[in-house]
């Protein structure tokens, strides 16, 4: 366990590179195991999360060669189609190889899966659209068994456009004879990914990106080199840095369109925002206007995953944000700390009304899942004094040496024991 200690109150200037997606990775990552031939990504992120999935990939007897383009994945030789707890509840994304397992061995176990406690995350959209398709399904002291043997394709519809269940569904039918529909499937880029990777493989997968997805069954993929997409959550992390600590920022290595509602809100906030075709420059030399109503929404819209960053660049705007989380039940464990460094915000159920205040003040702080550890070190960047953030590890799960690159743009921050 280590943390980060960070003297803030300057501004930034620099040019920060985003890293590829780690929501694009772990279920590609998942996926790969279904075919029987060598899979290679490239330009791949060494988040913990990644690590782990590495772990389980290892744990079923996949091979995984690091090299310096990326890694490659030999699942030739894989010979268990279960994951006990102490792998499949390091994190969300183990649920990821339930679809994998199913059609590899029409059988699989897998250990309730963990990940940050930001509700209480059920799976019952996963195991329904199982069920529906025909597996049978039994719990066993916290391990889900899954029977697909007697699985056949027909039409699923999601109650909640679940990116998980969205994933493992794919994933599940892509060797089931005939066609599989998936209605009121989710449309986040990174399921997009997961099937450009699956189709580049030989996969008959049509529609990703909207509401209704079809997949045709095949009977095998083939060998593939696959470039995964860059992580719009992290850019959209460093596109909120000036609006806390002034500055200019230059993101490289973003897609625009995949942070849109960010985009809108940077713009409305007084900011000044430069847009390119693979890069946007976020600019600010006064304190940027409060955020009125924010929403998170499935995607295309706000993402939740950028709620707890955004709080962070709200509590020291010119006015009011007021923060509508309708994703999970339990993501404002950031905002005491927050009010330890002096912001005014109050929570009613899933509402967070932030009250502007002129500046923080650096304090003790505990990150308590991912993306509220990374709103809190965006909030000391920009806090008078110093600040120490406790269980900081949590915040390496998605982003990738992010001390290095906050002192590439002139940030004071460094690990401590
Ligand atoms: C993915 O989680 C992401 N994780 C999350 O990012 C992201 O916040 C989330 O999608 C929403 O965009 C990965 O891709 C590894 P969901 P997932 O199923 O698939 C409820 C991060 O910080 N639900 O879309 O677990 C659920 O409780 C992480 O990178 C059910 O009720 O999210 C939640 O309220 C955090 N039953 C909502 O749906 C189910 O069977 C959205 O969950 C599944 C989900």
């Amino acid at each position: 366990m280590f943390k980060y200690k960070v003297y803030g109150g300057n501004k930034l200037y620099g040019k920060l590179e985003v890293d590829t997606a780690k929501n694009a990775l772990l279920p590609i990552l998942a996926g790969s195991i279904m075919c029987d031939q060598k899979v290679i990504i490239k330009k791949i992120t060494y988040y913990e999360d990644v690590n782990k999935m590495i772990d389980i990939l290892n744990h079923l007897g996949v091979t995984v060669k690091k090299t310096e383009y990326g890694i490659e994945i030999d699942s030739s030789s894989i010979c268990k189609n279960e994951i006990p707890s102490m792998l499949s509840s390091t994190l969300r994304a183990s649920i990821f190889f339930l679809g994998p397992l199913i059609s590899k061995f029409k059988k699989a176990t897998i250990y309730y899966p963990g990940g940050c406690n930001i509700g209480c995350r059920p799976i019952n959209i996963h195991l329904d659209s199982l069920k529906t398709l025909g597996a049978t399904i039994y719990d066993k002291h916290g391990y889900v068994c899954v029977d697909g043997t007697k699985m056949k394709s027909g039409f699923v519809h999601l109650p909640f456009p679940s990116v998980g269940a969205t994933e493992n569904v794919i994933m599940a039918s892509l060797f089931l004879k005939g066609k599989t529909t998936i209605s009121g499937a989710a449309k986040e880029p990174e399921i997009i990914d997961l099937c450009n990777f699956l189709n580049a493989m030989g996969a008959k997968i049509v529609g990703a990106g909207t509401d209704m997805i079809e997949i045709d069954g095949i009977t095998n993929l083939k060998s593939v080199t696959f470039t995964p997409i860059n992580d719009r959550i992290i850019a959209g992390t460093y596109a909120l840095i000036p609006l806390i600590t002034g500055g200019e920022i230059e993101i490289d290595g973003v897609n625009p369109n995949h942070i849109l509602p960010l985009i809108n809100i940077i713009k409305n906030s007084s900011c000044k925002i430069h847009i390119l075709n693979d890069k946007i420059v976020v600019q600010s030399d006064k304190r940027v206007n409060g955020f009125g109503m924010v929403e998170t929404l499935p995607y295309p819209h706000f993402p939740t995953d950028l709620q707890q960053p955004l709080c962070s660049a709200a509590t020291t705007a010119n006015g009011t944000t007021v923060i509508v989380e309708n994703l999970f039940e339990n993501r404002f464990k950031h905002v005491p700390n927050l009010v330890k460094m002096g912001a005014n915000i109050r929570i009613k159920d899933r509402v967070c009304v932030v009250e502007g205040v002129k500046k923080l003040l650096g304090a003790d702080l505990q990150a308590e899942d991912l993306r509220g550890g990374a709103s809190l070190l965006l909030a000391s960047l920009g806090a008078e004094g110093y600040s120490i953030i406790s269980n900081a590890d949590i915040i390496c799960r998605g982003y990738f040496d992010l001390d290095k690159k906050l002192k590439s743009i002139g940030a004071n921050v460094e690990i401590i024991e």
